[in-house]
């Protein structure tokens, strides 16, 4: 079959990468792709958010399957709109979508199907939401301000006093998030250690993934501003069985519950953030897509066909199917370009990728191009090194060595990915 990739990540290139491997899968294209994926699929120069563009090309290239990387097209509706096409695509429709889209109705759906999640209040005035933290900060140390809408990551601010609370709520209120930060949800801190859990669900069965870890903020030790994701493994050991166990009874059982009793169309990947907290797992939030880097860790670990499944979650039938995984643990480290997550220079050759590659290593494009021939850079993230051994020290040992061999003016990447697994 012809299968779409809509996106240009390091996610969109693992799927590729997984859907290049499966006998189902024959011309694939990615839209509108980047240098690693053009070699492997052809790259199609539509924007993400151009879907009549690509309903277009779904329908004029016999486009069997299509699957969405990012979360934009997914609210913006690009499943309703290829569903009314009679068009097979993989993901949520543009209501489901608003749990990722809007914070505050993802947290009502949370609160109403009884999902561990922080405590929060939603807010459209500055006095109101002042003397909320004014009063939670008189016993809490530390608060969250998040504004409702898509901020691209960057819409969840962290006070650390009433001072800095008031600012986060100003920052939100007086638009700097634009339409995003009308309205903002204000939550209760909760300490622990993060998990990503991505499940597969057809809107009858719920099928996770291996559970696995991001590192999302940009220094070693966890240190500095919070970015998209600079490195990822899996599986996460801090999601042991019994854990798993609770996942998957307290949010994924009841998250299937609430999409079927609110009659929510649903057939793609469901991601919880999960803050693992004394109390048991809580959710931070809902994506409606693979995280990224995530499934950059999670393709490689991932044995079976990933077509099958796909196509098997869109036709409903996802209860058929059951997904293999190789022995073992596999890493994914972010090289960024220096700025990042600030503003960053792009256009500098990128060398090494070969070299990594013989080390044993798959590399992720995210933010790359092609000019005159050359890899270049053309994004904060650039590139996904990723390994997988039985052994996770050895994974480690593998992807730093594939790492060491990349090079390009201001290339960064933190030293201490998967460390926690030790
Ligand atoms: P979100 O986009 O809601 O996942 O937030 C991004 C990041 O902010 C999360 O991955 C956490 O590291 C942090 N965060 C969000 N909500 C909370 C919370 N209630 N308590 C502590 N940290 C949070
Ligand atoms: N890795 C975080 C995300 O995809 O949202």
């Amino acid at each position: 079959m012809n299968i779409l990739v809509v996106g240009n990540g390091g996610r969109e290139h693992a799927l590729c990468w997984k859907i290049a491997q499966s006998s189902l899968a024959d011309k694939i294209y990615c839209a509108p792709g980047n240098a690693g994926t053009a070699n492997i699929a052809e790259n199609i120069p539509i924007n993400v958010l151009d879907i009549n563009k690509l309903l277009d090309f779904a329908l004029n290239n016999d486009v069997n399957l299509t699957i969405v990387g990012p979360e934009a097209p997914l609210c913006a509706g690009i499943v309703d709109i290829f569903k009314k096409n009679n068009l097979s695509v993989f993901g949520p429709d543009k209501i489901s979508a608003q749990l990722e889209g809007s914070k505050c109705f993802s947290k009502n759906f949370m609160n109403k199907y009884n999902i561990p999640t922080a405590e929060s209040a939603e807010f459209l005035s500055k006095d109101k939401a002042f003397e909320y933290v004014e009063e939670k900060m008189t016993t809490a140390s530390s608060i969250v301000i998040k504004a409702d809408g898509l901020a691209a990551g960057k819409g969840v601010l962290i006070a650390e006093s009433l001072q800095e609370a008031q600012d986060a709520i100003s920052t939100c209120l007086e638009g700097t998030f634009g339409e995003a930060g009308k309205k903002i949800l204000i939550e209760e801190y909760l300490e622990g250690e993060e998990a990503s859990i991505l499940a597969l669900t057809d809107g009858n069965t719920i099928i996770p993934l291996v559970p696995s870890q991001d590192h999302k903020r940009v220094g070693e030790g966890d240190t500095g501003l919070n970015t998209g994701g600079m490195g990822a493994y899996c599986p996460a050991p801090v999601v042991n069985e019994d854990l798993m166990h609770d996942i998957k009874e307290k949010v994924l059982q009841r998250f299937l519950n609430g999409i079927q009793k609110e009659n929510l169309y649903y057939k793609g990947i469901i991601y919880a953030g999960i803050m693992v907290t004394k109390d048991g797992p809580k959710v931070l939030e809902f994506n409606v897509r693979f995280g990224d880097p995530e499934v950059q860790a999670v393709m490689t670990l991932m044995k079976s066909d990933l077509v099958d499944i796909i196509f098997k979650t869109v036709n409903g039938n996802l209860n058929e199917a059951s997904i293999e995984w190789f022995p073992g643990s596999a890493v994914c480290v972010v090289m960024a370009s220096k700025g990042y997550p600030g503003s960053y220079e792009k256009g500098f050759k990128i060398s090494g990728i070969n070299e990594a590659e013989k080390m044993g290593s798959v590399v992720f494009h995210a933010g790359t191009s092609l000019k005159d021939g050359d890899i270049i850079t053309s994004g904060g993230r650039v590139l996904g090194v990723t390994s997988r051994d039985i052994n996770i020290n050895n994974a480690i040992s593998k992807v730093y060595k594939s790492v060491e061999k990349i090079k390009w003016d201001g290339a960064f990447y933190r030293k201490d990915i998967a460390h926690k697994a030790l």
